[in-house]
């Protein structure tokens, strides 16, 4: 616990020396004389003046020290039944190459590069690329839809997008090419140089001067080596859902970036150079970039790259098979995978036979880890689970149990402690601090830790408006929760319209403008609705416009697909229903925070603002009718809960 406080204290009352410490683990071509410099925004930015190469710190260092030999990346691809092990000398080779061959395409650095790809090892290979020339890349999830890729390329304005034939999901083949031209066609006036990798599943046919082979460009390129870069220039950027339907552009900067997840590898993770770690995510979340790529590769790890899914690739014993073959030191995934397995496995059959002691500890985020969870993980694995809880804004943990910094006890359903460097405080909502064990907006004093967001790509105004002006001098992070005697955190939620669908993040405002655009629709809302396996599911409410009747189900089907169509496979919608009105306020704005609080029990407060209480009847009637309360009261009738 010494460890830990120690920590803590020192990076609240000293954080200039606290930093400093940490980045002198680093190499850098020119180590930061000033360690921080504060903006108006009561904000900053880190290591101004250091200047270093995230590519060069997360593989040529460790080729230069020696270590060349050990494995950098495991390649485990039940979708494909291939298996490939590559080394950081490798792995030197294959990024330097191509860096080269985005130069020959005109990247240099400051340039965007959008990487829409699935699970392969050129997608990291890119990303490091990028990396190493000082190029600016934005991975795009590729469950995301040709429309949400249009926003993605509109914002970045790329030089080139590098991509793959196609994506596999489970036993279907998803071909990547009919996506980008349709996203291409919907944007105007940008025509980055489009690289595929070809995969023997699907061929993409490449049409004109600007469509490449990868593997073709690649045998013309020669190696780059990595550029010097300014601590505070940009490494990515990672588009999130916001509240309303424009994604926001998260910027990470290079040494804030390289210096925060070095230090969490230690101090929350407990990481060693040499240890097998696997973040069972994708590289298109903010977990992927963090804890697929960077940081194991920046502590000299080895990272599994896991091209399949918790279940059905080929069953729900997956995740113990790749553990146990590969050795799996640190364990990394979402509630809702371990939900999968439960469903499927409860008595963990598919475990037997596997030898699980190699790992040190399993951590989950993305959403909380819910007690029933924890308690079936922590009945059979032989480590501790620690739930954290962190941000795409963030790019590291705000909270959890920091394993490298002394032994703490879990609390079911707590993400357990802020780490050194937030200054986490529950405020009410006209920003007060309330008292401990009472619920209210968890906001982080300012300024923020490295590593974490330095803007919003092109649209500063809306970083601070979103996030700096809710609470002057905090960081408004959308969650809600409250902090027990002990100081450990509990998250309940997000406070905002964001929905978090399987770890999936999504606003309610793009599920909405698709519904919208259906001509039958007049009005619509979207909201979260709780689930058993993916943590909530989104629902819509729409108002008709006058004189349209159609068929109900019929209309449900065609407003599913529509979302689907206009976000992509992950934003389906499990529910629409029609309602006479929205329960508004009287100055007509509709009442969300009512709806999704309808959508969790028919007991609500009826809001002061409200224009016509009688309409909260005829929502409560339809969930109802839906059997969306049966769920919880079974919940009570079992727990008193
Ligand atoms: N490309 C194309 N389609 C994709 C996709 C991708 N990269 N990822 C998901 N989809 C599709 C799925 O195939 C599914 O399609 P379907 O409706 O035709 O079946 C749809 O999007 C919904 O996907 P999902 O919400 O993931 O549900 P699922 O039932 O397929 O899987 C889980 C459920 C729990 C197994 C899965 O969501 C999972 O593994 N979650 C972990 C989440 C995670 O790692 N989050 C990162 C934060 S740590
Ligand atoms: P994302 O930016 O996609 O990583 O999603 C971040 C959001 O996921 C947070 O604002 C939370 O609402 C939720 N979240 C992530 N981790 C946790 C956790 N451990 N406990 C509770 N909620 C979490």
């Amino acid at each position: 616990m010494t460890a830990y406080l120690n920590a803590y204290a020192r990076a609240t009352e000293d954080p200039e020396g606290f930093w400093r410490e940490q980045a002198a683990e680093l190499d850098w071509y020119q180590f930061p004389e000033q360690i921080f410099a504060p903006e108006p925004s009561g904000n900053g930015r880190w290591f101004p003046d250091g200047q270093l190469n995230t590519c060069h710190l997360a593989v040529d260092r460790h080729v230069a020290n020696g270590a060349g030999e050990r494995c950098a990346i495991i390649y485990d691809s039940p979708a494909t039944g291939v298996q490939e092990r590559i080394s950081y000398r490798q792995l030197q080779a294959r990024v330097a190459r191509c860096a080269g061959m985005l130069r020959a395409l005109g990247v240099t650095r400051g340039d965007r590069v959008i990487i829409y790809m699935p699970m392969i090892p050129q997608a990291l290979v890119g990303m490091l690329a990028c990396a190493r020339l000082g190029a600016v890349h934005s991975v795009v999830f590729g469950g995301f839809s040709a429309a949400e890729l249009a926003v993605r390329i509109n914002d970045a304005a790329p030089k080139v997008l590098l991509s793959a034939s196609c994506g596999i999901e489970y036993d279907r083949v998803v071909p990547y090419k009919p996506l980008l031209d349709k996203a291409l066609e919907l944007v105007a006036g940008i025509t980055p140089h489009v690289v595929i990798e070809q995969r023997e599943q699907v061929e993409a046919p490449l049409r004109g001067p600007r469509e490449h082979d990868w593997q073709a460009l690649l045998a013309q390129a020669d190696p780059v080596a990595p550029v010097p870069l300014k601590a505070t220039d940009p490494l990515y950027i990672l588009y999130t859902s916001g509240t309303t339907g424009k994604p926001k552009g998260v910027v990470r900067d290079n040494g804030g970036h390289a210096v925060a997840l070095n230090f969490s590898m230690q101090a929350l993770y407990d990481a060693q150079p040499g240890d097998v770690f696997w973040a069972a995510s994708d590289i298109g979340w903010v977990v992927g970039h963090s804890y697929i790529v960077y940081a194991p590769l920046i502590r000299g790890c080895t990272t599994v790259l896991y091209e399949g899914k918790p279940v059905r690739t080929p069953d729900a014993g997956a995740f113990w098979r790749v553990i146990a073959e590969h050795q799996v030191n640190v364990f990394f995934t979402a509630p809702t995978a371990f939900r999968a397995i439960k469903r499927e496995d409860p008595q963990v059959r598919l475990a037997a036979g596997r030898d699980l002691s190699c790992l040190k500890a399993v951590y989950v985020a993305g959403e909380r880890l819910d007690p029933p969870t924890y308690e079936w993980l922590h009945s059979f694995l032989p480590c501790p689970v620690i739930d954290h809880w962190w941000q795409t804004e963030t790019g590291w943990a705000i909270a959890g149990n920091p394993r490298g910094l002394g032994d703490f006890p879990m609390k079911p359903g707590s993400a357990s402690l802020p780490l050194p460097g937030y200054q986490l405080e529950i405020l009410d909502d006209d920003g007060r601090p309330v008292p401990r064990n009472e619920p209210g907006n968890i906001a982080l004093r300012l300024p923020l830790p490295p590593g974490t967001l330095s803007t919003l790509w092109g649209d500063p105004a809306r970083f601070v408006d979103s996030y700096l002006s809710v609470f002057p001098g905090y960081y408004c992070s959308g969650d809600g929760g409250y902090v027990d005697d002990d100081g450990y955190l509990f998250v309940m939620g997000r406070v905002d319209d964001v929905i978090n669908v399987a770890g999936h993040r999504l606003s309610s405002g793009s599920l909405e403008e698709a519904l919208g655009d259906h001509p039958a629709v007049a009005e619509c809302a979207v909201v979260a609705l709780a689930e058993a396996l993916k943590g909530e599911v989104p629902v819509g409410f729409v108002v008709l416009k006058q004189g349209v009747q159609p068929d109900p189900a019929q209309l449900e089907g065609e407003l599913i697909a529509r979302v689907r169509d206009a976000v992509g496979a992950i934003a389906s919608l499990r529910r629409v229903f029609i309602l006479k009105r929205l329960p508004k306020t009287r100055s007509g704005k509709i009442l969300r925070k009512t709806l999704r609080s309808l959508a969790a029990g028919p007991e609500v407060a009826v809001p002061p603002t409200i224009e016509d209480p009688a309409v909260l009847d005829e929502v409560r009637a339809v969930f109802e009718q839906a059997g969306c309360y049966d769920a919880a009261r079974a919940s009570y009738a079992a727990t008193g809960h």
